[in-house]
């Protein structure tokens, strides 16, 4: 019998090694699989059993469960996994092997297509690996929305002997988890994706900048690299090829500047993680002063499949100027939280509603963030954005990570405009004024709109005005995002603190 069960860091905090450890009590003859997960959090631990070859899926298990689990006659069974209307309706590209095999075994990650698309590539000129990801349409999903070809092109260009892959697993945004998961789900296409980059621009060392938080992702990825090292995939003739590349795992401290790039490179470089000032660009000066490829987690992942199917296979899914798909995070106040992978194009709403199910609470849903602590908050007026870049754009907010914290009705917009300032200036890395200094007045702005002084809100929009214009990075530059769509989209939040005062 095989049983498969996360080993996930969300599906470990829901309980799973208790799960495991009773099954292993109950049927010390079944062989039980750790996987990564598949993103239904409200599900987890999800044990999948393995029945005429198709997985079975039991969940949220509890140790309590597992006899009836192993008898058939548990009532938390939810039928064969891959027929469930979360995992059918999803475009799994980028996820396609999480939740499905063992992290750590190379022979699965070849047996479900890994390898394939680093095999194509060991085949090409670096310039036609750049030419891929241009025409795949790729664009990094860290936040920013660049597109990757265009930047790898920078560093193709570039003369230097030395030149860097820096993959950014430092996911700080708020109700993030895409980057965790894959790295503790499929750790081997991190490092393909990694070692295409690598061939594409002619960078021969790799370093994976990994936030202290994640020591399951880091324990995973240090493991996967030494069995890539061990079975000749990293090293000096990459799968016989005669090409170099390796790579190394570096822990982040912990600070949520240190997920910008240039901030980044600074720590990686062993130095205080503030931001740098742009010209240079890290793809011209980065890593040690050398051109460097900084890439988020989920860009790098994307690229095997990317080779594995084809650059226009993969550009034939997505919207307008957003190619491909969008791993989203569903958090916050949401009945259906976890990870949903689809082709750019979906509204927020279907999102919100028809995935996510609406709030946990069972109160009206109020506002959305949707991009971590630097997004605007989207009230329900504008469900109808469809995920797009640009879409997103117009409708005020950004996408970012793709990630979607839930408020409901209870939620006071006034707070979480406050929030957002003071997160800022805990955060801030102190290089420019408007954000080192802007934070921190805004703070104060607000908690005298909250006492009801009538001067203090044109002072906010002034000071946000600011903030956006002036500030070195998009800590201070977004930090009004939050701020600003908190006011507008909510003034009786406002306004009704400020009546309370008179
Ligand atoms: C304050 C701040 C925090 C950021 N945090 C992250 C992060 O945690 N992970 C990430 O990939 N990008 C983060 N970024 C964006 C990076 O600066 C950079 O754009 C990204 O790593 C580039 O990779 P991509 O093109 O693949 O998205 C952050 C940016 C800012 C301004
Ligand atoms: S905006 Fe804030 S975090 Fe960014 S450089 Fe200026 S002080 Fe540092």
């Amino acid at each position: 019998m095989k049983i498969y069960v996360p080993m996930d860091s969300a599906a470990k905090a829901l309980g799973a090694e208790d799960v495991v450890a009773a099954l292993r009590a109950a049927a010390p003859e079944a062989e039980i699989i750790r996987t990564g997960s598949r993103g239904m959090i409200w599900l987890e631990p999800l044990v999948e059993v393995e029945i005429d070859g198709l997985r079975h899926g039991f969940g949220p298990a509890e140790p309590g469960d597992v006899a009836a689990i192993l008898d058939g006659s548990s009532a938390k069974a939810l039928g064969p996994v891959e027929a469930l209307d979360w995992m059918q309706r999803q475009t799994r590209l980028t996820f396609a092997r999480v939740g499905v095999v063992d992290p750590l075994s190379l022979a699965d990650y070849e047996a479900h297509g890994g390898l394939l698309g680093l095999k194509r590539a060991l085949g090409m000129l670096g310039q036609q690996i750049v030419e891929e990801v241009r025409t795949s349409g790729l664009r990094g999903r860290g936040g920013a929305g660049f597109p990757t070809g265009i930047k790898w092109q920078t560093v193709h260009d570039a003369e230097a002997a030395q030149k860097y892959i820096v993959c950014n697993a430092d996911e700080g945004d708020s109700g993030t988890f895409a980057d965790r998961m894959l790295m503790e789900g499929d750790p081997f296409t991190l490092i393909e994706g990694m070692i295409i980059a690598g061939l594409g621009v002619g960078a021969t060392k790799g370093y994976v900048y990994l936030r202290s938080e994640y020591p399951d992702a880091i324990a995973v990825m240090s493991r996967a690299v030494e069995i890539a090292r061990t079975t000749g995939l990293l090293g000096a003739d990459v799968l016989g090829s005669g090409r170099a590349f390796d790579m190394e795992i570096r822990k982040g401290a912990g600070a949520y500047v240190c997920g910008e790039e240039t901030s980044l490179l600074n720590s990686l470089e062993g130095k205080r993680g503030v931001v740098r000032a742009k010209p240079p660009l890290p793809a011209l000066e980065g890593f040690l002063g050398r051109p460097t490829v900084v890439n988020n987690v989920i860009s790098l992942a994307t690229v095997p499949v990317i080779f594995e199917k084809g650059a226009q296979a993969y550009a034939d899914f997505g919207l307008g100027r957003s190619r491909g798909t969008v791993t989203l995070q569903i958090a916050g106040n949401v009945a259906r939280g976890g990870l949903f992978e689809t082709a750019f194009g979906i509204t927020l709403g279907e999102v919100v509603n028809d995935l996510g199910g609406g709030s946990a609470s069972g109160h009206p849903v109020k506002a959305v963030q949707v991009g971590g602590p630097l997004g605007a908050y989207m009230p329900v007026s504008k469900f109808d954005t469809p995920l797009g870049y640009e879409e997103f754009d117009q409708a005020g907010g950004l996408i970012g990570h793709a990630g979607l914290t839930v408020f409901d009705d209870s939620t006071d917009m006034l707070g979480m405009a406050r929030f957002a300032m003071e997160f800022c200036a805990v955060e801030s890395c102190g290089k420019c004024t408007p954000c080192r200094i802007g934070a921190v007045r805004g703070v104060e702005t607000i908690d005298r709109i909250a006492q009801g002084d009538p001067t203090a809100l044109p002072l906010l929009t002034d000071l946000c005005e600011t903030m956006k214009d002036g500030s070195l990075c998009a800590l201070g530059g977004f930090t009004p995002f939050p701020v600003m769509s908190a006011v507008t989209h909510f003034p009786d939040d406002f306004a009704r603190l400020k009546e309370a005062a008179e």
